[in-house]
């Protein structure tokens, strides 16, 4: 199995590709909501911003990627990368050695929390947006790679992670995340910021970014996943309830 630092996804699926396209046909969006998402913990040590160069699972420490709702968004590309690479130093520190179980469990939860986060968040923000750039074929094949994801964070979410089918369900996670995120950052994100003009990926950035106060904490597989027209909308219904329960269960994120 291949160790997935955060070092090597930063190298791995970095932005020239996204870069050298440039803005070139018109869409427009809708009006962005407000709200706000803020991630605090007294286990989590901020990191440079993406992580990459954090240590990789040092002994009794936990390290975390800024960069997360809150942040100044900058475009909706650098937005979505900078949630990628916290994500894997998530996953990175989960296969590392030498945490605690406390420890571990902080960082399964924050996995749960930020991938639930993003995933659905990009539902609402970026795939309808691509769907209007690219088309169809395009958004559906991403929406089906997030019910693949969903499907094994619903594991982890139920799981201790010292469970001894914690970490072989992990590694299938990082295995499909590295293939929807190298599709997402080398095919998909190109080819809509091609599409889209500067202003239009800056005011999708901040909307991408208040979003993710408002969507559900917890993966949620509400329907056979096919265009989800609906599954974003039935989801919001359930972030009160996720946001309950991580209170009433201690999860501090
Ligand atoms: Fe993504
Ligand atoms: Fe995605």
């Amino acid at each position: 199995m291949i160790s997935l630092t955060p070092a090597r996804v930063a190298s791995s699926f970095s932005r020239p590709a996204v870069a050298a396209a440039l803005p070139a046909a018109r869409c427009s969006f809708g009006k962005m909501r407000q709200g706000g998402y803020m991630v605090s913990s007294d286990v989590v040590n901020n990191a440079a911003r993406g992580g990459a160069g954090a240590p990789s699972g040092a002994r009794g420490t936990v390290t975390a990627a800024t960069g997360g709702g809150g942040a100044p968004a900058g475009n909706i590309v650098d937005a979505i990368t900078d949630d990628h690479k916290r994500l894997f130093s998530y996953c990175d520190q989960l296969r590392g050695q030498g945490l605690g179980h406390d420890q571990r469990e902080h960082l399964r939860h924050q996995l749960v929390h930020d991938l639930a986060v993003h995933s659905l968040s990009e539902e609402e923000v970026l795939y309808p947006a691509l769907k209007n750039a690219c088309g169809n074929e395009m958004r559906n094949h991403v929406l089906d790679e997030h019910t693949t994801l969903k499907h094994i964070l619903m594991d982890i979410d139920k799981m201790d992670a010292d469970d001894p089918n914690f970490n072989p369900r992990l590694d299938e996670l990082v295995h499909e995340l590295r293939h929807h995120v190298q599709e997402e950052e080398e095919k998909v994100l190109p080819m809509f910021a091609s599409k889209v003009p500067t202003s239009d990926l800056e005011h999708l950035g901040d909307k991408f970014e208040r979003t993710k106060g408002q969507v559900p904490t917890r993966p949620h597989i509400l329907a056979p996943n096919k265009p989800a027209t609906g599954n974003v909308v039935v989801d919001r219904l359930t972030a009160p309830l996720d946001k309950l329960r991580d209170s009433a269960g201690g999860r501090e994120v």
